[in-house]
Formats: structure tokens, C-alpha cells, sequence
């Protein structure tokens, strides 16, 4: 039998593809109808089935409520987050939520998660290039937007285990796209890699040195994509039809959704010719009989609609620049990445902004899955080292002070992976634990940012206050994903902790999603993941990850660290991230 393939998987809002290295090729992974783009769709239908993918999407019209799309968008959120009841006034299935405040939603009944859904996603992107590869696919690397937190990388993550998909690493989706560009083509060159898709907007600014690529500075909005798009443009309609028939179609969920429809083609459309028609017969019943949508937008109209939108992604570009410390001279190419760059009026400001014309180098539908499945070719066949990739964080991650405010561990843009260390001391008498809210955003205010996640160390040695200290260490992996780790100085080898960050994916898994991959796939033994996925980070006093090279400037206005315990030898992967990491820092050391 051959062997098990691994693939590179762009896990989109609205579409997902699947791409694979053969011959030292990258090439996207069609079906057997010749497609390779996938609805990123769920939907479960009266008799109780389950449809996924084109299926679901073919569907939606006449199961709106129980057709679930843009789940990118909701994935990793809480419940209370504003995203979340802007979709739910868009959105016409149900939303509610579970008691860590994570996001569910209703199918028939029936809650999901979102990991769920997605898990149910990547599992039918897998089963598909199965099907068309002929042989079993175990190993995928996922993409992500860049500006992704962490609580929404780890749900993705949690995703792939739920699909008991080996998810050999998260990258992003702009990193990816370039990866596509200048894989093997040894540039020497800084990129700007704007990516508009259906959901996401992200840009990032990229200097390639060979294999190397470096992520300047990040930035973009996970809740601006073309969707918004089609819903300006819906909403034109209703209101013309309001205006001339006095009935509104906005409360109607099948009414919307084929409002929703015509327009993201007229959309489509006016990309490439100057004026469009958007047609719905029997749209609804008036007093004289049934009654049509028959409008024409051009393609003006359609901009001036549309304009403020386009303006919101170059503010973000105009941020990463400034971040970045370069100007337009700077840069060597610009990428367009994501069916919304197809927009002509996206490309000219785009243009405009960059002084640059785009790049034809790559394809703006599959560069993402193309470096996907080039990274994961090359962590399956060589491992670590023969790409390096060096990603920023998007937003800074801090820690809750006891006033409210936010106080910055790793600060936006820092590099990954990276480690610090802080050390707290104790503010009570015989105080035994330390709880630490982790939070991510940029506002100065804790209460708005997002809540990574709730961190306690209880193993305290009991002493006066000020006296008992704990050594925190923050480490951020090369997926830009966050691990806690803490200890007590002061208390005997013998003494064992065990830590834990309370964040998204702590729920048992839908009964019906244990036997997602197909059987045929099951090896025996097997047996089904476990039914909670937890972060925990089991510590021996003694064995804390040994301070990173960033640690080595002493923390702010706590006493100084005592001296760690000899680093036990490193593993030879970790080492090249960390021999990655120290170059860096030299190298940004020696830049600033
Ligand atoms: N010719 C076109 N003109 C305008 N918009 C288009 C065109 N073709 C596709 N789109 C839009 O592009 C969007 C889908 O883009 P893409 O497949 O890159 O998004 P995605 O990867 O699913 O989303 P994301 O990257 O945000 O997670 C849809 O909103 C679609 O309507
Ligand atoms: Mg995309």
C-alpha cells in the first residue's frame, strides 16, 4: 500500500481547497467533477442527514436555518464578543452558548461547536483528497489568518483533533501565500501579501531571504470580507423593494438568503463587466400576486456602495507599513490573495496605495493551500529547518492587572516563537495560589480584549506576603499558540504542579463526530479521541522551561529570577527554532 499522504488545507469562510506536493510540484487537489474550491459548509436536513461541502451549499435555500456557513467567523469567540451578535443579526441559524461562554450552534436541535463544525469541514476536504489521491491522507498542515488570536488558533487545532487530522502545524494564510511565490526561488525580496477573501481581510509584510520567510508586521480585520460585500449590496435591494412595494424581505430568512445569493453573483459580475442585472422572480406575494426582484446595479453604484469597506482594509495596510518601518520604495512585489482582490476597484486602490502594480505571480484562489501543502511536504519529508518561517504576533498578549488594565507580556508584532519570564511575588499573607487572567488585543483596558484564558498556579509554598514567589513563563510555539508554565522557587524537587489554562475546546465532542474519519481509515487498536481536549502543562519544581533569550533582560520591577536549573539538551527541532530565534533577535537588534 502507499503511503499516507500529507497535504496543505486553506481552511476558508466561505471555501476551502486542498493542495499536495507530487514530484517536488504543488498542485491543488480537484474532485472528480474537476472543482477544487469546497463550500466551507454544514447542514443537516429534515430526514436528519448530514450534508457537507457542495451538498450543503446546493441545499441552502430551502433549509436556511439549518445551513451552517462562515463558521471562520464565529470560531474561538465568546459569546459576549461583538462580532458575535453582529453575526447573529446576519446570520439565520442559531447561536447560543455553552458555560465557558463559547459560541454553539443549533442544528435541529442539536449543539455544536464550532471546532465540530469545522472538524466536520476538514474531514470532508480530507475524504475528497482521499478520493482523488487514492490513498489515505493522515497528515495536513491547516492555514489560518494571520491575524488570528490565540483562543481562535487553538480551536482550530482542537479541530483537527476532533478530525483526528495529524495537523503537522498551523501557518498563515498570508505566510503561505508566499511560500507559494518564493518557495525554492532563492529572493531576495520584501512582499506585501494582501489577502481579501470571503470572511477575512489580512495583510502582512514579508521579507523573503531564500527559504527564510520572515513576517515583518501583521494586521488586518478577521470580520471584513466579501460577505460584507454581498450584504451592502442586499441591502440596496431590499431597500429599493421596500421603497417601491412597501414590504420588507430582511425578516424573511429565504427571501434574505436569495437575495443574498443573486447579489454575491451580481457581485461577481460587475468584476468584469460595467453593469448588472440582479433577477429574482417570486421574490414574495403582493397584493396582486407574486412579485420579482428586477434591478440593475452598475458597476459605480456597486463602488461608491462598497468604498468605505476597501478604505477599512488600506487604514490596516497603512498600519503594517508604518509597523514595519518601510515605505512603498521598499517593497519589490505585491500579492493579491482572495476572491475579493478580484474586485477591480480592490486592485486599482490597492495599486493606488502600494504604488505598485500586483504580482501575476501567483493565483489568488490557491496560493494559500499551494504554500500550505509546500510547508507540509516539507516538515513530512526533511522536518524542521529546511523552511523557516518567522511569524509576528497580531495583537498583543497580556496579562489583567489589579486595576483593570491590560499589562503587555508579549507586545503586538513581537516574534514567535519567543519565551519571557515573570516572576510574581505574593500580596497575601500565606497566599497558596496565583491566578492570572490572559488576555489578547491591543485596547489599554483588560475588559477590552479578549480573555485568552484563566491561569491559576496553586502551589504555593505558605510564607508572609512579598516573601513566596512564582516563576511564570510565557511561551509562545511556532504556531503563535500560548503555553503558561509556573513554579515555586523556593519548594523541593518533590513538589508537583499541574497547570491549566481554561480556554476554547474543553467540551466533551458531539456523539455523532467520534467516528468522523471513515472506517476504512481506522487502524486497528485504535481508539476514538478522548473526550475532552485540555491544555495543561504538567511542571516538576525543578523543570521549568528554561528562560528563553528574551528573558535574559531582567524583568520590570520584580526581584530578579534565581538562577534556573541547567537547561536539560534540547531536542534537535526545538533547537533550530530556538537557534531561529536567537538569530532574529540579533538581527532586530542589530535593525533598531
Ligand atoms: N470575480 C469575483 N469578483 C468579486 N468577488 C469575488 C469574485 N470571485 C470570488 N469572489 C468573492 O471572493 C470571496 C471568496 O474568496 P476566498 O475563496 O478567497 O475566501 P475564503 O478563503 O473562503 O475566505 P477567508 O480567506 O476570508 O477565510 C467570496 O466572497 C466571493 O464572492
Ligand atoms: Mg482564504
Amino acid at each position: 500500500m502507499s503511503e499516507p499522504a500529507t497535504i496543505g488545507i486553506d481552511l476558508g469562510t466561505t471555501y476551502s481547497v486542498a493542495a499536495i506536493v507530487e514530484n517536488n510540484r504543488p498542485r491543488v487537489i480537484s474532485d472528480t467533477g474537476g472543482g477544487y474550491t469546497i463550500p466551507s459548509i454544514v447542514a443537516v436536513d429534515d430526514k436528519g442527514n448530514r450534508l457537507v461541502g457542495q451538498a450543503a451549499k446546493r441545499q441552502v435555500l430551502i433549509n436556511p436555518i439549518h445551513t451552517i456557513y462562515g463558521v471562520k467567523r464565529l470560531i474561538g469567540r465568546d459569546i459576549q464578543s461583538p462580532v458575535v451578535r453582529k453575526i447573529q443579526d446576519h446570520f439565520k441559524y442559531r447561536i447560543t452558548s455553552d458555560e465557558h461562554a463559547d459560541v454553539l450552534i443549533k442544528i435541529r436541535e442539536e449543539p455544536y461547536g464550532l471546532e465540530e463544525i469545522s472538524a466536520i469541514i476538514l474531514d470532508h476536504v480530507r475524504n475528497l483528497a482521499q478520493d482523488s489521491l487514492g490513498r489515505e491522507v493522515a497528515r495536513a498542515v491547516v492555514t489560518v489568518p494571520a491575524y488570528f488570536n490565540d483562543r481562535q488558533r487553538q480551536a482550530v487545532r482542537d479541530a483537527g483533533k476532533i478530525a483526528q487530522i495529524d495537523v503537522l502545524r498551523i501557518i498563515n494564510e498570508p505566510t503561505a501565500a508566499a511560500l507559494a511565490y518564493g518557495f525554492g526561488k532563492a529572493l531576495h525580496q520584501k512582499l506585501a501579501v494582501y489577502d481579501f477573501g470571503g470572511g477575512t481581510f489580512d495583510v502582512s509584510i514579508l521579507e523573503v531571504r531564500d527559504n527564510v520567510f520572515e513576517v515583518l508586521a501583521t494586521g488586518g480585520d478577521t470580520f471584513l470580507g466579501g460577505v460584507d460585500f454581498d450584504n451592502r449590496l442586499a441591502e440596496l435591494m431590499i431597500h429599493r423593494f421596500q421603497k417601491e412595494h412597501g414590504i420588507d424581505l430582511f425578516k424573511d430568512p429565504i427571501c434574505h438568503q436569495r437575495i443574498k445569493d443573486a447579489c454575491e453573483q451580481a457581485k461577481i459580475d460587475l468584476s468584469s463587466r460595467p453593469e448588472t442585472r440582479v433577477h429574482i422572480p417570486f421574490i414574495t406575494m403582493g397584493p396582486s400576486g407574486a412579485l420579482n426582484i428586477d434591478y440593475t446595479v452598475k458597476r459605480e453604484e456597486f463602488e461608491q456602495l462598497c468604498e468605505d469597506l476597501i478604505g477599512n482594509t488600506l487604514v490596516a495596510c497603512r498600519q503594517v507599513m508604518a509597523d514595519a518601518k518601510l515605505k512603498s520604495e521598499d517593497l519589490d512585489a505585491v500579492l493579491l490573495v482572495g476572491g475579493s482582490t478580484r474586485i477591480p476597484l480592490v486592485a486599482r486602490k490597492v495599486a493606488d496605495f502600494f504604488g505598485k502594480a500586483p504580482s501575476k505571480g501567483i493565483h489568488p484562489d490557491e496560493a494559500v493551500a499551494l504554500g500550505a501543502a509546500i510547508m507540509a511536504d516539507s516538515l513530512a519529508r526533511k522536518g524542521e529547518g529546511e523552511i523557516q518561517l518567522l511569524d509576528v504576533l497580531p495583537m498583543t498578549i497580556g496579562i489583567k492587572a489589579a486595576g483593570g488594565k491590560m499589562v503587555p507580556i508579549f507586545p503586538r508584532n513581537s516574534p514567535y516563537p519567543n519565551q519571557k519570564l515573570k516572576v510574581f511575588t505574593t500580596s497575601k499573607d500565606q497566599q497558596q495560589s496565583l491566578k492570572l487572567t490572559i488576555l489578547q488585543g491591543d485596547k489599554a483596558t483588560a475588559a477590552e480584549n479578549e480573555i485568552i484564558g484563566d491561569f491559576t498556579f496553586s502551589g504555593i509554598h505558605p510564607a508572609a506576603k512579598g516573601q513566596a514567589k512564582v516563576e511564570t513563563v510565557f511561551t509562545l510555539n511556532h504556531e503563535g499558540i500560548l503555553t503558561v508554565a509556573a513554579r515555586d522557587p523556593d519548594t523541593g524537587a518533590a513538589r508537583e504542579s499541574v497547570l491549566q489554562i481554561q480556554a476554547a475546546g474543553h467540551k466533551p465532542i458531539h456523539p455523532d463526530l467520534i467516528a468522523l474519519k471513515k472506517p476504512m481509515e481506522k487502524k486497528a487498536g485504535e481508539t476514538v479521541i478522548s473526550a475532552t481536549v485540555t491544555r495543561e502543562v504538567k511542571l516538576k519544581a525543578g523543570t521549568a522551561p528554561p528562560p528563553g533569550p528574551e528573558t535574559a533582560k531582567a524583568p520590570e520591577k520584580t526581584p530578579p529570577p534565581p538562577q534556573p536549573q541547567p537547561p536539560k539538551p534540547v531536542r534537535p527541532a526545538k533547537e533550530s527554532a530556538l537557534a531561529g530565534l536567537v538569530s532574529r533577535l540579533k538581527r532586530l537588534f542589530q535593525r533598531g
